[in-house]
């Protein structure tokens, strides 16, 4: 029995869909236990590109299951929307091979509003969301006032959340935000028939996922956003609203710890962002637009450019300590193919001082200037390689840096969007 959670060791979109869909050969189940639609995940198989926003991504290897937990937050409209295209394209035959938890909190068009109105009011301190009603949700989830999956299914019970949900809301979007009501017939309308149409998918999750564990199943934890945007441990509060390291997938999914494997991370071979917020490597030259055009680096959620620099080791380290990583999964090592040479960050400096980790205040963050190692470039297209050797000596002698200046082990480089321009050192699966 093996169970591994795949997180994100950096401010999100490291590849973590590409990396869950390699490793779903070997798991029999695979789990989103965190975040909502703000996550976009990107899959390329055999050319055809395909984007998860809540579905995990083990969902195109068939007889796998997939399980969304209730720490998602779920906006059905778009899950919906999701499953229909999947079964457009010919997947999701069997509505069993995705399951639902019963008690995920439910995005309200309220929540969807809220998190916009908010943001126009925050001006230029705004977070630079995606829009998406997480926040607002998770909100209501930590007050206890929030709508569930089980919910939708009672009529009655939805009603009564509903208009107590709406008194207040209401209120706050049209005398804080001058913002619009929101009509509770429609959206009574609207979510029950979301209720009848997700009524299949609903189950109890963590039973589900207990029981196929205690019958050996290998279960793969698929990890949204990235470490630094945990709401704890991230750079708040430019950060999401749930727990993006590797105890969330724990705690959203009610899988047990001692039932977890080994942890990897993700990571990009440089780093990008999107949104507010520090990031001491960040290009604003001509090199950085070289990186975003090659690494086509605009978001899969709200197609935003992506913010680009250099590989950050502080940051990857202190993704280490958050989650215990196991290994390392490097990707999108192809886009740096051409450069003269490299720039890793191994250490900041904040106020004439040499610093090695993270900084937990923000003013700090901000300040960090980075100390670089460089290393020579590489012109050769390695798109095509398939063992760690087939790789140019300098892309070699990169990969070896970046382990040790993170002090991880890197167990697969990924060298392009694709399934199979993959080099899998280890499989952590068997390791
Ligand atoms: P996620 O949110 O962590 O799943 O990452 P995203 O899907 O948002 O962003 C990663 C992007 O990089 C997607 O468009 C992937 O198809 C693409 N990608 C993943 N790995 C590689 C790689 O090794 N090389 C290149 N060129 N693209 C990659
Ligand atoms: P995946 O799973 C990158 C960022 C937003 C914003 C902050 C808060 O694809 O890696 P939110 O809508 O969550 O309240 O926004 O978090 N963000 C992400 N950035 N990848 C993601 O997901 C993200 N999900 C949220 O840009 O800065
Ligand atoms: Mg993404």
């Amino acid at each position: 029995m093996k169970s591994i959670i795949v997180v994100g060791a950096q401010w999100g979109d490291e590849g973590k869909g590409k990396i869950v869909d390699i490793y779903s050969e070997f798991a029999d189940v695979v789990v989103r236990s965190t975040g909502g639609n703000n996550a976009g995940h990107t899959l390329v198989v055999k050319g055809d590109k395909f984007v998860f926003h809540l579905i995990p991504s083990g969902i195109l290897h068939p007889g796998k299951k997939c399980v969304i937990a209730n720490g998602v937050v779920v906006d059905p409209k778009v899950l919906l929307a999701e499953i229909g295209r999947l079964k457009e394209r010919g997947y999701l035959k069997d509505d069993g091979q995705l399951k639902v938890g019963l008690l995920a909190n439910i995005i309200m068009p309220y929540h969807i509003l809220l998190d916009r109105v908010r943001e126009e009011k925050l001006g230029s301190r705004k977070i630079g969301t995606t829009a998406r009603g997480i926040g607002p949700c998770y909100e209501d989830k930590i007050a206890r006032t929030g709508i569930r999956a089980c919910e939708l299914i009672r009529p009655d019970t939805f009603a009564e959340k509903l208009r107590a949900n709406l008194e207040l809301k209401n209120f706050l979007l049209k005398n804080y935000y001058g913002a619009e009501e929101i009509s509770f017939q429609a959206v009574l309308e609207e979510y029950l028939g979301y209720g009848e149409l997700l009524k299949p998918h609903f189950v109890d999750t963590s039973r589900f996922l207990n029981e196929e564990m205690n019958r050996g199943a290998k279960v793969l934890f698929e990890g949204a956003q990235g470490t630094l945007l945990d709401i704890d441990h991230g750079t708040y509060p430019f950060v999401t609203s749930s727990n993006t390291t590797a105890g969330g997938a724990c705690t959203g999914s009610g899988v047990p710890p001692t039932k977890i494997g080994g942890v990897v991370g993700v990571s990009k071979a440089y780093a990008t962002r999107v949104g507010g917020g520090p990031f001491p490597t960040e290009l604003f030259d001509e090199e950085g637009q070289r990186i975003r055009d090659r690494g086509n680096e605009y978001g899969s959620t709200t197609g935003r450019p992506r913010r680009c620099g250099w590989f950050d080791a502080p940051v990857v380290r202190y993704a280490h300590r958050l989650n215990g990583l196991s290994s390392l999964a490097l990707t999108k090592l192809d886009v740096l193919s051409g450069l003269p040479r490299v720039k890793v960050c191994v250490a900041y400096e904040i106020g004439g001082v040499r610093r090695d980790e993270v900084p937990l205040s923000l003013a700090e963050f901000e300040e960090a200037k980075p100390v670089y190692e460089q290393v020579e470039g590489w012109k050769e297209d390695i798109s095509t390689a398939k063992e760690f050797g087939d790789l140019p000596k300098a892309a070699q002698k990169l990969v070896r840096l970046l382990e040790e200046v993170s002090g991880v082990e890197i167990s697969l480089v990924s060298v392009g969007p694709d399934r199979n321009e993959t080099i899998m050192r280890k499989n952590p699966f068997r390791a």
